[in-house]
């Protein structure tokens, strides 16, 4: 994460409670265990502290249209059933995103056989995106009454689950953006959305780099509304006049 100093307040504020809770008596004491004796345990904790989890199902909207009416159709016809389309939702959260893939595909595209995987660094939320259960608020941000009664079902007075269908078509894991993903194999689509923005620019360039090694050649990678390529990594192109939609650059098209 790009810390610049005027975040200090933010690593004291947020890491101040972790030091605490380990029995430390200062950030300073926390930085150093990392340092010298960086325990599994101590690592999560602060992971858990500094990143934030905040997600909507169908966020952003757009995206999901050029899913919907452009880029499936094209990859199903591309394809013509020959393989699974891979779709990956990288630093996923708790699973809105992933869940609206698997729920646009199931109304619009059922039938054909679809791989989902939503990977984040943190092992807490990926648990919770496994369990597939959300708040009475968090499924009314983004889902349609008609969205919500056909794929969910109510758990207990808060919450409300996925339904197995839905939950049957994505599959979890922890992944860390800067660590290669190759063991995940090889995805037509990435969404790597809204996590960007935390980086510094080599990092973002790292991260983009390392995803382009896991694409498709005709693959497509959705960013976030105030991520771009431009700049940051000589790997991707923007797809047509698609905002937010690159597609990689082909090795020949990167040597020249
Ligand atoms: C703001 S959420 C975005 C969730 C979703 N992509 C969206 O757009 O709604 C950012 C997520 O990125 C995850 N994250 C932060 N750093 C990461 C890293 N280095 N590798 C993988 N995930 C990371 C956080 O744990 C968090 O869940």
């Amino acid at each position: 994460m790009a810390l610049t100093s005027d975040k200090l307040y933010l690593v004291a504020s947020r890491l101040g409670p972790v030091a605490q809770k380990l029995g430390m008596r200062s950030v300073i004491e926390l930085m150093s265990a990392l340092r010298t004796n960086p325990k599994e345990a101590t690592i999560s904790a602060v992971i858990e502290a500094m990143v934030t989890h905040e997600s909507l199902f169908f966020r952003d909207d757009r995206p999901f249209d050029y899913l919907e009416k452009t880029l499936l159709p094209a990859l199903i016809a591309a394809r013509g059933g020959r393989r699974p389309i891979r779709i990956w939702s990288a630093a996923c959260s708790s699973g809105q995103e992933a869940y609206s893939i698997a729920m646009l595909i199931a109304e619009r595209f059922p039938g054909w056989h679809w791989e989902i995987v939503g990977t984040d660094i943190s092992a807490p939320i990926v648990t919770k995106a496994s369990a597939g259960v959300f708040s009475a608020f968090e499924v009314k941000r983004g889902l349609s009454p008609e969205r919500m009664a056909r794929h969910f079902r109510r758990l207990d007075e808060q919450n409300y689950i996925v339904s197995d269908s839905i939950r049957k078509m994505v599959r979890f894991d922890t992944h860390n953006l800067l660590e290669s993903a190759l063991r995940l194999g090889v995805f037509d689509i990435i969404f790597c959305r809204n996590v960007l923005i935390y980086f510094d620019t080599p990092t973002k360039g790292r991260v983009l780099d390392l995803l382009a090694r896991q694409m498709t050649p005709d693959g497509a990678l959705f960013l976030g509304s105030a991520d771009t390529v431009h700049g940051v990594s000589n790997k991707f192109v923007l797809a047509g006049n698609e905002r937010g939609v690159f597609k990689p650059v082909s090795d020949v098209a990167k040597v020249a």
